[in-house]
């Protein structure tokens, strides 16, 4: 039975060294999409359950089985952003998108997904995501894709080691007749496959290409290959990607297959696997879209990364870990009126920027020197009733051993000159 404080099943507790791990991901993208022009976007957690319904579609899994979605104390229904893409499309048509020009973000956050947990399946889990709303072109797709490629790079994730599907899922005008061919091959089986499928066949036909159950993945391998039955634009533009692409040396691999698990996309779409971390193999994935918000329709481009599948990545292929926590200094002092004069120069000093640990509960001086070895620290400044009376300290170079007497006076003006290649940074 599981411990009253253990977190639900599909969330996590982060601790301190976790989360060390998970800013070096964090940070990586504030470094890098800016470089493309994006600004950092930051949506509610929770919307009305329209905003989803309508643009990731009524059929796929995330709408039909996995969202969160409650009755408020007004009987308004709402939901837990299951993705970014339909949150930030509400945002930005809220905003305006000015005609003829484009809006780039990037968010990072919590989504929420009602699925069976399992190693990098979670309910609640981590996305870092871009948007580029507002213009079509295949050179925005190229350059979204070699962002993610890059990105991925930055994060010690090289390309060598993952692989990026790429395929294309044409426009509106393609799905009278990609529909029709598929229906007629579907048909023929549909006895045979699951019953979600049967609905499909139906309702929105695409959606039996994204099934995962074992009956049907037979009949979807020998499916009719969607992108021989698109029309010339949809090729071409398809094309424009893939050329793009080559240019850039983002190396891709063409899967017919690969439909993605919303509905909104449109032309380019794909996805990126490691096989090193299990079934949850796909670590990032987006498309090319088009959202009707309101009437206003919204073409755009972007991705999502899974926070938790880029370190699980990450972990398997020993990238460098982030660095501990730098510790500058570490205060020692013996007896009361010591302890609050090293109080203050411990203020004194973290208002200068410096990283300062200190006893606080006047412990006996060989466990503050044990604490102050175990911090990492430096430089330990040791203060009794002597050295107090003689308005000095004893400063300890724990790297060498080496014992120097400071006045007090001066601790700040020497101790920068000690540290000053971390000072430079602060
Ligand atoms: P998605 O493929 O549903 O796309 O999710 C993107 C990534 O989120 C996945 O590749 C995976 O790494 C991570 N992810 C999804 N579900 C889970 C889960 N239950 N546990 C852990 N990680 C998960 C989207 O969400 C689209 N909004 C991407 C996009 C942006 N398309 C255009 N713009």
């Amino acid at each position: 039975m599981a411990r009253k404080s253990e977190p639900l099943p599909g969330t996590s507790d982060l601790f301190p060294d976790e989360c060390a791990r998970w800013r070096v991901v964090e940070q990586a993208a504030h470094h890098l999409f800016p470089r493309y022009g994006y600004g950092e976007l930051r949506t509610p957690i929770f919307e009305r359950t329209d905003v989803f319904l309508h643009s990731i579609g009524d059929e796929t899994d995330i709408v039909q089985k996995e969202m969160y979605t409650f009755r408020d104390r007004g009987n308004r229904s709402l939901t837990l952003r299951p993705e970014g893409t339909a949150g930030s499309i509400r945002a930005l048509a809220n905003k305006g998108i000015p005609q003829g020009d484009e809006w780039r973000v990037y968010y990072l956050g919590p989504m929420f997904r009602g699925e069976r947990p399992a190693a990098g399946r979670k309910r609640q889990f981590h996305q870092i995501g871009t948007e580029c709303v507002g213009k079509i072109a295949p050179a925005i797709d190229v350059e979204t894709i070699h962002m993610l490629h890059l990105y991925l790079r930055e994060i010690d994730i090289p390309a060598d080691r993952t692989r990026l599907l790429l395929n294309t899922r044409g426009t509106a005008d393609d799905r009278g007749p990609v529909g029709d061919a598929l229906r007629e091959h579907f048909s023929a089986h549909i006895d045979q496959m699951c019953e979600d499928c049967q609905r499909r066949l139906n309702t929105n036909v695409w959606r039996i290409l994204d099934c995962k159950e074992p009956a049907c993945q037979a009949h979807i391998h020998t499916a009719p290959t969607t992108t021989d039955l698109l029309g010339q634009p949809s090729r071409d533009y398809f094309h424009a990607v893939t050329d793009g692409l080559a240019d850039l040396d983002v190396p891709f691999e063409l899967d017919a297959r690969l439909v993605r698990g919303l509905d909104y996309y449109q032309h380019t779409v794909f996805e990126v696997v490691f096989e090193g971390i299990g079934a949850q193999n796909s670590i990032a994935g987006g498309g090319r879209y088009l959202i009707d918000f309101g009437g206003v329709a919204c073409p755009g481009v972007g991705f999502a990364a899974g926070i938790e599948r880029l370190l699980l990545t990450r972990e398997e292929l020993q990238a460098p870990p982030p660095p501990p926590p730098r510790v500058d200094v570490y205060l020692v002092s013996l007896g009361d009126a010591a302890l609050r004069r090293q109080q203050q120069l411990a203020a004194r000093l973290r208002e200068l920027g410096f990283a300062v640990l200190m006893d606080l509960e006047g412990r006996g001086m060989k466990a503050q020197m044990r604490a102050a070895n175990k911090s990492g620290a430096g430089t330990v400044l040791i203060l009794g009733d002597n050295e107090l009376a003689a308005g000095t300290i004893v400063c300890k170079d724990m790297a060498t051993s080496e014992q120097q007497e400071w006045p007090l006076a001066e601790v700040a003006t020497r101790l920068g000159t000690c540290l000053a290649p971390q000072a430079a940074d602060r």
